[in-house]
């Protein structure tokens, strides 16, 4: 049993009441690499804002979760290198989807963990989503849960609005399960893809999809339900339009790509949405930066000439988004 205080991190319990009364959002960034966490801290640290680092159960088995453990520790350590004289870091797992995963990650370190039982019937997604805050609570680890089914692209609007969060279940279901913050579904979706060119209109000048806006309404219910309550938004890259150009043109094929506008995501932020989870967005950013090198310097075969420009480029997508679109920067300082 390793304890997540001994390693310097935090659980998401003080950051997300800072946030919500400050009307901020804390970043969940994923990482799956060693470039991808030296640009979250890098950009943290700058900016001094709190983070929170996403461990999905594909990426725990893409880097092993003793790596993964030092990894966050040496994270730490080295904010206080760059500076930052108390970091604010939390180690969470992303889309927990078994008792078994949540409880290895309490046992390894991690400061929070999410149990997506979001495709189990209601009272199934109570008892997992229970079963796991009763265990990690008694190592002051935090647990979100999620309730409603984010939209995947091959939905129809009509039927993606039949998996929104039911305002009317989140009392119910906060209350039995004890969870401390709750993902909801409000018209977001994974990856780099949210929206079909159908779902969206086309802007004329640009040419560029307009994707329709998140049913604000839903979240609007929601808080009204549960005033305070911390609100969790996952499927939030932008996915920028200058990466997917870059990608296209140095031989990628990422056509009519399309994200969550920063408009929308800066208003979220503002509520009691205090987590914004951002993955698509980092591997858009590394994606872009490797194929331009690739692309220019095709002799180039030393991986620290293509990882440290994606580096950069990542740190740099990163403060944006803390500056730009969460409001985090200097609440950590
Ligand atoms: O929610 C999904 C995250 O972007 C993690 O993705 O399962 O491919 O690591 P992954
Ligand atoms: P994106 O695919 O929009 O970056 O969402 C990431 C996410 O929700 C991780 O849980
Ligand atoms: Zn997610």
């Amino acid at each position: 049993m390793v304890s997540y205080k001994e390693l310097g991190l935090v659980n998401t319990r003080e950051m997300f009441a800072k946030a919500i009364k400050g009307g901020y959002a804390i970043p969940a960034f994923n990482f799956n690499n060693m470039e991808q966490l030296q640009a979250i801290i890098k950009a943290s640290a700058e900016t001094k804002s709190p983070v929170i680092l996403q461990v999905s159960k594909g990426a725990r088995n893409y880097a092993n979760q003793t790596l993964l453990r030092y990894m966050a520790q040496g994270a730490v350590e080295y904010a206080k290198e760059l500076g930052w004289e108390h970091p604010q870091i939390c180690l969470h797992l992303d889309h927990g989807d078994s008792f078994e995963l949540c409880k290895s990650c309490v046992d390894f370190g991690f400061s929070s963990v999410m149990i997506d039982a979001s495709s189990l019937p209601y009272e199934e997604n109570i008892a997992l989503t229970k079963k796991v805050v009763d265990y990690a609570h008694q190592y002051d680890v935090t647990v979100e849960a999620e309730l409603g089914v984010l939209a995947g692209v091959e939905d129809e609007v009509s039927s993606a609005v039949s998996h929104y969060t039911k305002p009317e279940e989140v009392v119910d279901f906060a209350t039995r399960s004890g969870c401390d913050s709750l993902a909801i579904s409000i018209g977001t979706s994974h990856g780099a893809y949210k929206f079909t060119p159908e779902q969206c209109t086309r802007d004329p000048k640009t040419g560029r999809l307009v994707p329709p806006p998140l049913a604000f309404d839903v979240l609007d219910a929601v808080m009204e339900q549960l005033p305070g309550f911390p609100i969790v938004l996952h499927g939030s890259s932008s996915v920028p339009q200058e990466y997917v150009d870059m990608i296209n043109k140095y031989g990628g094929k990422l056509p009519d790509a399309v994200g969550i506008p920063e408009e929308q995501l800066r208003k979220a932020a503002k509520s009691a949405v205090c987590k914004i989870n951002i993955d698509s967005d980092s591997r858009l950013a590394f994606t872009a930066a490797v194929r331009k090198v690739f692309a220019e310097k095709p002799a180039e075969f030393d991986p620290r000439k293509y990882c440290g420009p994606a580096r950069d480029l990542m740190t740099e997508l990163y403060k944006h988004k803390i500056i730009n679109v969460l409001g985090s920067d200097g609440k950590a300082e």
